[in-house]
């Protein structure tokens, strides 16, 4: 049995009329233009490994498929502007300038967000790549390498058409002078999907797929309405011979599903349905696509599918070492990123449970998992214990993993991954328990802060965040106040996202206890307890150069991937485009700036980076006795100690709040 809806004919998605000169313009987008093929300047857009590059038809190594020619791929259509699909339409984009790339949505109001200043979506790296890929940029030269890219080093800035580029790279390279060419746009957002679709090579889907609602299998399974929706679609629209490629996560055998709708709506037509999952994290999705350790493409073992698998891996192999590109059938490709998401889970799962014994015993949870992760068979990575693992993937993907298990009759396997996502509601429900358990069981007329509001750190994603389920817990014991502040999520954003979640009444605007806030210092002000519950940096009582490296969250690639000279001292971007007189988020800003819809003096600009807190100015302007719970392990608890904070953190010993003996660590 399979765990999806069984796929039907479905009428197309209401489509808008699109500007057809926006796509039609395209086709002369340019070849790489850098001297090392390259489109960038930074070390961080380059490949990692430039002598492992292997040529599109080289697949004789790959573990599954025989060497196969590919077919140029010359137009690639994403259809779904996410999350997932618009920072990989960037980078293939980026990394591809003779590839035309369109996202395409039926979302107006997002497509017309990509097309301006105020992508939806924030990731670290994404904007520099979309001012490259989607406005194209002037060509310029620069002395002695990409990253001297300022001041003096920079010689000329200057319009370099495509066509200069050839010699003009060979007499500099002798004169240790590097060119870039100027660049034609070739990514498109548009919401004409039947058109993007038709004039496709490559389709990929990268639609939404979260745990259904309602109905049979509610809780558990994948809802595949958006999927389905949108293969029919491209089934109805996409030119034979067309590559379409699940990029959405999605149940085991659904590629089958994709091959039925393809043969009910277009029988004789031939099309190969590929698997190309993404492992894209939020907040690191920029560098996680720019330095793949893997590409994984399932796809029929026959010669055609091995031809389309072919072909996507050449798509990849402009930025991607040949050995990271792994090919496998279609079902292991589907079942291997539900198994990767679900095994990251496991892991933060196995160590907040320990951390539980911990608390009841007296070790500390990072000693335990810095001990158990020097096995390099075990690993140090994602051994951070707190309140639990949130955001869009991995509860989802545990929960379609053991639904999978029970529709396929396996009941113990449903149970021992289940058994996953019971320990990670144990984890911030403890939290909840400790804060009562720290202010004697009441909450009445008191102040809490949640510092943390996003699911982790360096995003302003919120979903599935711990932060939420903390603070509606909290608001249901009748505090005061409870106040709310995150380094990347606006007021405004999280006002409207706890009144979603929770009810418009409790909000302070509405007579309820929650305040948002944009300074952190004014959300402690008067506060009985400070709670983290997001592993910010900024919340960190560390100076940053002590941080090096500790602990697993910090050993996930850093987000320093504003890759193309953010600052442009070479004036190679050409200007944004502008915005027109009505636009909503032009006027949202300038709300924000100008009203008090928010607690604090802090600005709302939600990308700013913020300092780190000063804990000392915290602890003056906070109720006796200081009180701070870390969800997230993030504070030096000595310190925090030293200054005159009482600190509970999950699973780590507090000198002032545990004695050594067992009896007294049964709070949590
Ligand atoms: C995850 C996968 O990592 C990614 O490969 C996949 O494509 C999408 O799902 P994401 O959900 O963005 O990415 O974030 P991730 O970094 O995996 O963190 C998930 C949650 O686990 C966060 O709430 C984080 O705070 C928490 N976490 C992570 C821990 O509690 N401890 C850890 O050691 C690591």
């Amino acid at each position: 049995m399979i765990p999806t809806t069984p796929m039907t004919p479905m009428t197309p998605l209401p489509l808008s009329v699109v500007d057809a000169e926006e796509i039609t313009t395209l086709d002369d987008s340019t070849a790489p233009t850098t001297p090392d093929g390259s489109s960038s300047f930074s070390p961080n857009l380059r490949p990692q490994d430039d002598s492992s590059y292997r040529s599109v038809n080289s697949l004789s190594t790959a573990p599954f498929g025989a060497a196969a020619a590919a077919p140029a791929v010359r137009n690639v259509c994403c259809v779904g502007a996410g999350f997932v699909g618009g920072p990989t339409a960037a980078v293939i984009a980026l990394h591809n300038p003779h590839i035309c790339v369109t996202v395409v949505d039926r979302d107006e109001k997002r497509i017309r967000r990509w097309n301006s200043k105020h992508p939806p979506i924030y990731e670290p790296g994404l904007n520099d790549i979309l001012r490259i890929a989607r406005d194209g940029s002037r060509g310029c030269v620069f002395n002695d390498g990409p990253t001297n890219h300022g001041g003096s080093d920079a010689i000329r800035c200057e319009t370099v058409s495509p066509d200069d580029r050839g010699g003009r790279c060979e007499g500099q390279k002798r004169a240790s002078i590097n060119s870039v060419a100027a660049r034609l746009p070739n990514l498109v957002f548009t919401t004409d999907v039947a058109k993007c679709v038709s004039e496709a090579d490559v389709v990929l889907i990268a639609v939404n797929t979260p745990t259904k609602r309602r109905g049979n299998g509610a809780g558990s399974a994948t809802d595949m309405a958006a999927f389905e929706a949108v293969t029919a679609l491209v089934a109805q629209h996409a030119s034979p011979g067309a590559i379409i490629v699940e990029k959405s996560t999605v149940p085991c055998r659904t590629a089958q599903l994709v091959q039925d709708t393809l043969a009910l709506y277009r029988p004789g037509v031939h099309f190969e349905v590929l698997s190309n999952p993404e492992f894209l994290a939020a907040g690191t999705a920029i560098n996680d696509l720019l330095h793949a350790d893997r590409i994984l493409i399932g796809s029929n073992n026959t010669a055609s599918g091995n031809r389309a698998a072919a072909a996507l891996a050449s798509v990849y192999a402009s930025w991607i070492p040949a050995a990271r590109i792994i090919t496998t059938n279609l079902f292991s490709s589907e079942l291997a990123k539900l198994v990767a998401n679900s095994m990251l889970a496991q892991r933060i799962s196995s160590i907040n449970s320990i951390a539980a014994v911990c608390d009841a015993t007296g070790a500390d949870v990072d000693e335990v998992a810095r001990a158990v992760g020097a096995d390099p068979r075990i690993g140090s990575k994602f051994l951070k214990a707190g309140i639990g693992f949130g955001g869009s993937c991995l509860k989802k993907d545990v929960l379609s993993l053991a639904y999978l298990a029970e529709t396929l009759v396996l009941p113990e396997v449903a149970r021992y991954w289940l058994a996953v996502v019971e320990m990670n509601e144990f984890a911030r429900n403890r939290l909840v328990s400790r804060v009562l358990q720290c202010l004697n069981n009441t909450l009445a007329g008191k102040k809490v802060t949640v510092l943390g509001f996003a699911f982790k750190k360096d995003t302003n994603d919120t979903r599935e965040s711990p932060a939420l389920d903390i603070i509606r817990a909290l608001e249901k014991e009748g505090p005061e106040e409870i106040a709310v502040y995150d380094p990347l999520c606006t007021p405004t954003q999280m006002a409207e996202e706890i009144g979603h979640f929770a009810g418009p009444g409790v909000l302070r605007s509405n007579g309820g206890p929650v305040a948002v806030y944009a300074d952190a210092y004014a959300a402690c002000q008067g506060s009985d307890a400070v709670l983290i519950t997001t592993e910010f940096d900024e919340f960190k009582n560390r100076p940053v150069e002590a941080d090096g490296g500790a602990g697993n969250l910090e050993e996930l690639p850093p987000n320093q991937n504003s890759a193309l000279d953010a600052e442009d001292h070479l004036s190679r971007l050409n200007p944004i485009p502008l915005c027109d007189k009505d636009c909503p988020e032009c006027q949202r800003e300038h709300l924000n700036a100008s009203t008090v819809s928010y607690y604090g003096t802090g600005n709302d600009d939600e990308h700013a980076r913020k300092a780190r807190l000063d804990w000392t100015r915290i602890y003056y302007h906070m109720k006796r006795p200081h009180w701070v719970l870390d969800g997230r392990g993030v504070l030096d608890i000595a310190t925090m100690e030293h200054v005159g904070f009482r600190v509970e953190s999950v699973g780590r010993r507090s000198r002032l709040t545990k004695s050594s003996s067992p009896g007294n660590h049964k709070c949590w």
